[in-house]
């Protein structure tokens, strides 16, 4: 099988994609998929090598997920490493029209059956319910997002 790779991007990396791509790499490892991958980026250099926010750590524990992940800036290199770079926010996404022009860029909730089009809302500046709601979202979408990529083959 073909393999699929996934580029989740948001600001700081930190927060939501860093979140995204454990889930993701939880969800593919369980089901026994490995030809899907995944990591994630942001388009800020703020937290590069730095590990995920507390509060992205407590709430994956608290579903059972870890991750070793270290922040990275999103790279000129990526275009080709991945099949997919996946944008959290509207924000992010354009940022990453200008970085890799003529690339598709695809909007994570774009597979929210419940509310397609719309953005993973940032939780930093918020507490932890925040990033409960982060996760709500992720989990609940990111099967359509696996669905989509299987159907890829
Ligand atoms: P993220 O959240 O983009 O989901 O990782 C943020 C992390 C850090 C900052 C903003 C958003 N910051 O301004 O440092």
């Amino acid at each position: 099988m073909t393999q699929q790779s996934v580029l989740f991007v948001c600001l700081g990396n930190i927060c939501r994609s860093p979140m995204a791509e454990a889930i993701f790499n939880y969800r593919v490892q369980a089901q026994g998929l490995p030809h899907l991958s995944s990591d994630s980026a942001g388009t800020a250099a703020y937290h590069i090598g730095k590990r995920p926010d507390h509060r992205t750590l407590q709430v994956l524990e608290e579903q059972g997920i870890s991750t070793a992940h270290r922040a990275q800036q999103i790279h000129p290199d990526h275009r080709n490493e991945f099949n997919h770079l996946i944008a959290m926010d509207r924000s992010n996404q354009q940022e990453l029209h200008a970085f890799f022009p003529g690339h598709s860029i695809l909007l994570f909730r774009d597979f929210d059956p419940e509310a397609k089009g719309s953005e993973v809302p940032d939780p930093y500046y918020g507490d932890i319910d925040d990033f409960r709601e982060v996760y709500d979202i992720l989990d609940r979408t990111m099967v359509h997002l696996i669905d989509y990529l299987k159907a890829q083959q």
